[in-house]
């Protein structure tokens, strides 16, 4: 083949890629924003106990931060822009994304919540409107105990008005979500599925798989092996203090609040679990 032949090829398979990339992507494009936008009707919600006391909000704040709500929606649970508007250019692909104001403030969604309706976006990953959440985290596996305290909590917090941004997906979002590769968490969550009693908080290996669920969120099911090589006072050290038995740091996330407020009693439970035969 004539280079001149090859140049020519070249392009012509090239701008057949890119018509046949342009199609798919119009096609997952509206079936994407469909998945996204779905509305979930008549989900079966609970009555969860929303306790008054101290001693539960107080454990609310706990379970906000060690089940990651704060990284999210931030310490003070005003929300944030995870990414901005495609328009003013920061990340076009991803569009829109706010974490809400899960305040009482203006632009909060606390002032128009009644309880129903902390348990189904929490549990279910459904909102009033009946709209699915796609960026949470699935929470359906938190107990009655800890839902209720965590709500007793969120809606003490001061109120913080804030004026994000309409949600708007970009079009990377919509796509990624029809190939496997995002999920909402609406449609993460199985809404039929029974609820089991409330673990019972002690240092055992159910109540580390009831914690573990923390950690698959964004490890999946491989961390075990990684927590394997650590004996348990190890473990409790690293995650208490942030650094290594070698002087390193854990790392910029691990070493965050959110794992550091974990307790000896719960650091005692996850080590158990994920060092049983179990993970
Ligand atoms: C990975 C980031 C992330 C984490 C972790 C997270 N959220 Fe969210 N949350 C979001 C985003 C983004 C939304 C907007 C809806 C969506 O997901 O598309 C949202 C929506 C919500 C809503 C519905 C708000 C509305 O607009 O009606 C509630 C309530 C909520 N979150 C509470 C919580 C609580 C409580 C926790 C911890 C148990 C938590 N979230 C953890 C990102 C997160
Ligand atoms: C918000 C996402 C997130 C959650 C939740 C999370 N991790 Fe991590 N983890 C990371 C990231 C990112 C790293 C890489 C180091 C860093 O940035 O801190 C990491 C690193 C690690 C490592 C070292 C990795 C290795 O292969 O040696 C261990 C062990 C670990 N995590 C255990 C846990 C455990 C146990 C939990 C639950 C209590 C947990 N992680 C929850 C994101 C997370």
């Amino acid at each position: 083949m004539t280079l001149k032949k090859f140049i020519k090829w070249t392009v012509i398979v090239l701008a057949g890629l890119l018509v046949l990339v342009g199609l798919t992507g119009l096609i997952l494009y509206p079936l994407g924003i469909k998945k996204l936008t779905m509305i979930y009707p008549n989900i079966m919600v609970e009555t969860v106990t929303i306790p008054k006391d101290k001693y539960a909000v107080s454990r609310g704040k706990h379970i906000a931060t060690i089940w990651a709500c704060t990284r999210c929606h931030e310490k003070d649970l005003s929300g944030k822009a995870i990414t901005n508007d495609p328009l003013s250019g920061n990340v076009p692909l991803f569009g829109t994304i706010p974490a809400s104001n899960l305040t009482s403030g203006n632009g909060g969604i606390a002032a128009s919540y009644n309880d129903t309706d902390w348990v189904r976006a929490i549990r279910y990953g459904v909102m009033p409107d009946g709209h699915g959440e796609v960026f949470m985290f699935d929470y359906s596996t938190l107990s009655d105990q800890d839902l209720g305290d965590l709500i007793a909590y969120v809606k003490l917090v001061p109120p913080v008005d804030t004026n994000y941004l309409k949600m708007q997906f970009g079009p990377i979002i919509p796509i990624v979500s029809n190939i496997g590769l995002l999920a909402p968490a609406a449609e993460r969550i199985d809404h039929q599925s029974p609820r089991t009693a409330d673990p019972k908080p002690d240092a055992s290996v159910e109540y580390g798989k009831y914690l573990s669920t923390i950690c698959t969120a964004c490890h999946g099911n491989s961390i075990g092996n990684a927590v394997k090589k650590w004996r348990k006072d190890e473990f409790i050290q690293i995650f208490k203090t942030g650094v290594l038995s070698n002087g390193k740091p854990f790392g910029p996330t691990m070493s965050s609040d959110t794992f550091r407020e974990l307790t000896n009693l719960e650091l005692n439970a996850l080590w158990l679990y994920f060092t049983s035969d179990k993970p």
